[in-house]
Formats: C-alpha cells, sequence, structure tokens
C-alpha cells in the first residue's frame, strides 16, 4: 500500500474543515464573544512574577485544589458539587465523547448550536444525530426531540443555555423532559452563564445524568482555555481520566482568578462595553 498520508488518516478526519479563529485585530468580535479588552497591567506583573519561580520540571498539581476553590467562589459552585477541569470546555467536550463513545452510541443535540459538538463527534467517530430547532422561534421541537430520543436512545445530549449561536434560552419543562427521557447523560452547557441569570446548576442533586459546563472564555477570558465541568463524583471520577492541565496555563489560571475584582470588571466591561471605574 502507498505510504501516502492519504491512505492512513481516517477519511472522517481528511473531510473535516479546520475550526478557523479569524485574527481579532481591534474587532468586537461577537461570533466568538471574545472581550475586545487586554488584561490589567497589575495582573500582567503578578504572572511573570510567578513564571520567574515556577518549577518547570515538575508536574503540575492535577487535582488543581486552588483554581476549583477560586472557581467555586467566582461561578458560585455549591460545595457539594465536584467538578473536572479542562484546557476550554472544548477539550471536555472531547473527554465526554471519547469516554461516552461506543458502538452504535449516539450524540444528540438540537440544531443550530455549538459548531464544535459535531465537529469532535466526528473526530472521535461517534455518530451524530442533529434535531432542528423550530424554525421561527428557535426553541426546542420536542416533538422532534423526543422522537430521536426514542428512536436512538442517546448516550450523550449537548444543550447550550443559552444557545449559541441563536441565543435563546430553551424552556425549564423542555429541558426536564429531555433529561428524564434521555437513557444516558445530559450535558447543559452553560458557556454563556455570564450573560444570563439563569442556571440547572442547583438542579444537579435531582437527575443523576446531568452535568453542567462552564467556561471561563465568555467572561473574556479566551485564551487562558479554562473549563469546568460539575457533576456527581460517579460520572467526574471516570471523566478526569483523560485530564491533562498544561502547567504554565494553570499558574496563570490561578493568579487571574485570585483577582475576583478584576473578572468581575472584565464581565462588566464586556456586557454593557461601558467604563468601570475600579480596576480598568
Ligand atoms: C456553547 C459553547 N460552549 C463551549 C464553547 C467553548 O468554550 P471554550 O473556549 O472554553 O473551549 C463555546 C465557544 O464559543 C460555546 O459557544
Amino acid at each position: 500500500m502507498s505510504k501516502s498520508v492519504t491512505n492512513w488518516i481516517r477519511p472522517e478526519i481528511q473531510q473535516l474543515s479546520a475550526y478557523y479563529v479569524p485574527e481579532p485585530s481591534n474587532a468586537i468580535k461577537l461570533d466568538a464573544m471574545e472581550n475586545p479588552y487586554g488584561w490589567d497591567a497589575v495582573l500582567i506583573e503578578e504572572w511573570l512574577k510567578i513564571l520567574q519561580t515556577t518549577a518547570l520540571n515538575r508536574y503540575p498539581d492535577s487535582s488543581a485544589r486552588k483554581l476549583k476553590a477560586i472557581l467555586r467562589t467566582v461561578m458560585q459552585i455549591p460545595d457539594r458539587v465536584e467538578m473536572v477541569l479542562g484546557n476550554g470546555s472544548d477539550e471536555l467536550i472531547q473527554m465526554l465523547i471519547l469516554a461516552l463513545n461506543g458502538p452504535r452510541r449516539v450524540l444528540l443535540v438540537p440544531e443550530p448550536s455549538f459548531i464544535m459538538y459535531r465537529h469532535l463527534a466526528q473526530v472521535v467517530g461517534m455518530k451524530y444525530v442533529g434535531v432542528p430547532l423550530q424554525e421561527n422561534s428557535f426553541t426546542l421541537d420536542m416533538y422532534a426531540m423526543l422522537e430521536a430520543i426514542e428512536t436512538y436512545q442517546p448516550t450523550l445530549v449537548f444543550l447550550a443555555y443559552p444557545n449559541n449561536p441563536t441565543g435563546n434560552l430553551f424552556a425549564t419543562e423542555d429541558i426536564e423532559a429531555i433529561i428524564e427521557t434521555t437513557p444516558g447523560v445530559v450535558v447543559i452547557d452553560e458557556a454563556y452563564a455570564p450573560f444570563s441569570n439563569r442556571t440547572f446548576m442547583s438542579r444537579l442533586d435531582q437527575y443523576p445524568n446531568l452535568l453542567i459546563m462552564r467556561t471561563v472564555s465568555k467572561l473574556g477570558l479566551a485564551g487562558l482555555r479554562l473549563g469546568l465541568l460539575a457533576g456527581t463524583q460517579d460520572w467526574l471520577t471516570q471523566i478526569e481520566r483523560y485530564g491533562n492541565l498544561i502547567i504554565l496555563m494553570f499558574l496563570l489560571k490561578l493568579v487571574l482568578l485570585s483577582h475576583f475584582a478584576t473578572m468581575q470588571c472584565l464581565k462588566n466591561k464586556f456586557n454593557g462595553l461601558k467604563k468601570i471605574e475600579k480596576y480598568c
């Protein structure tokens, strides 16, 4: 057989179009929800100091205890809820798909939604089923969703809440019906929580097949690549086996998140694009 690359790279991978992120320049990139503002000088100075004393010969603390404690405060995550960290939610999505994929297993997603669910399913080789949202309102088509759940018995369902790119929140009772009828796990992706006052975080106790995903990207810190998956210990122990936080970014995450006030400031700046006196 020829040694040509195309003989060896899986056909599904060859068909993928790369996830392209255009150069930011000075634009306010609403499509990627990036913060157009840079970091505070105080923060950068503090990070540089930490870098000077970083033990690059050591592996990082994979349990990331301090970082998790800070995230609990910043994102108001109850003490009883466990979490796994990832290099962005993208990595967590990939970890979930890797952990749950198998013969005849299906990932179900209402569409349009975050493109990486489909993209990463294709990378991993998991069967993906998209169910169109209602055309005019972008609400869930519950008839179609429940029918798809019945037909495909999905192992994994992603619901972006608020949804990207439509920006709406799906109805609570529709989400409840999906969690209750799905045989596998439902992940509510709350990447856009900073733009919403609704969350399913307090419902984790109620549903054993529910996980919640958050990220600091939409708080204005996309370059940090820090996402978290919240849920019960049973689920997270299994998912965590793949974890691989990178030390430099880990330290940076720790420093930045310690500055809760600055985080709030970035959030406010991004939310209203208005001037805030303190720190900014
Ligand atoms: C719904 C949703 N989930 C997750 C992500 C990715 O987040 P991260 O930057 O943490 O990988 C995005 C990014 O646009 C998103 O829109």
